[in-house]
């Protein structure tokens, strides 16, 4: 058996191979790390288990953009200190079209909001140095996952880990593993319903060792197709291309990438593009996908495992956080008061802000898409939409209050 602040450098197993804890989290991604983090705050005991290696974890680029509930919750937290020194806040964005830029100062419209630029992988390693300072145990490379007795007061998980095969049972599993993790298809299918849309096209997404010529993000609308512009400090840019959904890199060598971005991107004045080395290349796939309900007996889905948003809201990352709100805090009323109401209305309190952070993304991408290159009627529609969110104070407030985040409970 495991204790909460079992010295680490003892075997993590006892003789029979099999473990209990409260809550068993798979996945160390945000979802995983940050539930296991607010859990440790609640003195609720956690194990993560994690697929991948750390060094992978921590170098994954993924996500760069936390909303300002994302950002707060981090420093509640404890891990916000680095965000804090190294994070930039973004008060506003742009949204370029027809050659001009069009900002949309997201801190006016917000009473004082803002988001923050800090990479999804600076958000891990804080967290994962702050769960190990703390005596908090992730397991990284473990190997053949399987979940059972989920509809049990003991559910548990079975997997192989530094050539032994383990067993670890707790009173709740946290299915933080991802869109391709184990969790969500070993509930029966029956007792879930799918939402899924995908879109005919991708991001071909590079990182560049380049000082970002412009200080806040830009989303470009062109007749070429969508482009972004982003950063991830002040010596690198993150930039975006849209492309087909199954682009071939090899057809993408680096001058073509910047010819594409230079023309995507060029607005009235002085700036443009700075180029630099490119230190990463990536496609990347659109999807909007739901699962119904979160939960499946002691089984709770949170983060990618339930919910996929296209990445043009910037949501993905922060959607995970905000689930994980939901259940520290619900397993924190279980623990401390014997409570099982927040339980039992997680899936229905996380899919109302899933929803409408799903119609927001929905949103940003079919605004700022190129869909099919000749219907002109959809291109002057698009370009009006623009015009007028741009134009309207009612409008840019409305994307504004999205941009930054929605409340997370009411
Ligand atoms: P993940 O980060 O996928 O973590 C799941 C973890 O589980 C992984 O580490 C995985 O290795 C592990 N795992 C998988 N299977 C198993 C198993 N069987 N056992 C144990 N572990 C397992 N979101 C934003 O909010 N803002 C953005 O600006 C943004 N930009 C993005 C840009 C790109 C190019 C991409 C691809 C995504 C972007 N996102 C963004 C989305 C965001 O990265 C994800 O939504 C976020 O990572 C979800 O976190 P998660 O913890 O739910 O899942
Ligand atoms: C990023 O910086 O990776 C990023 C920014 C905004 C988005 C998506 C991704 O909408």
């Amino acid at each position: 058996m495991l204790f909460r602040g079992q010295d680490t450098s003892e075997s993590l197993f006892p003789e029979d191979s099999s473990m209990r804890t409260q809550v068993a989290i798979l996945g160390a991604g945000p979802a995983g790390l940050l539930l296991s983090q607010l859990l440790s705050l609640h003195r609720i005991e956690s194990i993560v288990l994690e697929k991948k290696s750390r060094s992978y974890v921590e170098s994954r680029i993924r996500a760069g953009v936390l909303e300002h509930g994302t950002a707060q919750l981090l420093c509640d937290a404890g891990v916000g200190e680095r965000m804090k020194k190294e994070g930039l806040r973004h008060e506003g964005i742009n949204l370029g079209f027809s050659g001009q830029l069009h900002r949309v100062n997201l801190s006016e419209l917000t009473q004082g909001k803002a988001v923050t630029v800090y990479g999804q992988h600076e958000v891990l390693k804080d967290l994962i140095a702050a769960r190990l300072r703390d005596g908090g145990q992730i397991l990284f490379e473990v190997d053949a996952v399987s979940v059972d007795a989920l509809l049990t007061k003991e559910p548990c998980v079975r997997f192989r880990y530094q050539g032994e095969n383990l067993e670890l049972r707790s009173d709740w599993l946290a299915g933080c593993d991802g869109f391709h993790g184990v969790c969500r298809p070993s509930i029966p299918p029956e007792a879930l319903k799918v939402f899924e849309k995908t879109y005919p096209f991708g991001w071909l997404g590079i990182l560049a060792e380049a000082a970002p010529s412009w200080d806040e993000l830009i989303y470009a609308y062109h007749q070429d197709g969508f482009a972004l512009f982003s950063m991830r400090s002040p010596t690198v840019t993150r930039l975006y291309l849209q492309c087909d959904p199954d682009e071939d890199l090899s057809k993408w060598p680096d001058e073509r990438i910047w010819e594409n971005l230079e023309r995507r991107l060029s607005f009235v004045g002085p700036k443009k593009v700075r180029r630099g080395k490119v230190l990463q290349k990536g496609v990347t796939s659109m999807r909007s996908f739901v699962v119904e309900p979160m939960r499946h007996g002691r089984l709770f889905l949170a983060g990618d495992a339930a919910h996929i948003v296209p990445p043009t809201g910037a949501k993905g990352m922060n959607l995970a956080v905000g689930d994980v709100w939901f259940l520290a805090r619900a397993l924190d009323f279980f623990y401390s008061q014997g409570r099982t109401d927040l339980l039992e209305s997680y899936s229905e309190n996380c899919l109302r802000r899933v929803w409408k952070t799903q119609r927001f993304s929905w949103w940003m991408t079919t605004m700022m898409h190129r869909f099919e290159r000749h219907d002109e009627f959809e291109h002057r529609r698009q370009l009006a939409e623009l015009d007028y969110v741009t134009g309207s104070v009612a409008a840019s407030t409305a994307l504004a209050e999205n941009y930054v985040g929605l409340p997370w409970a009411g």
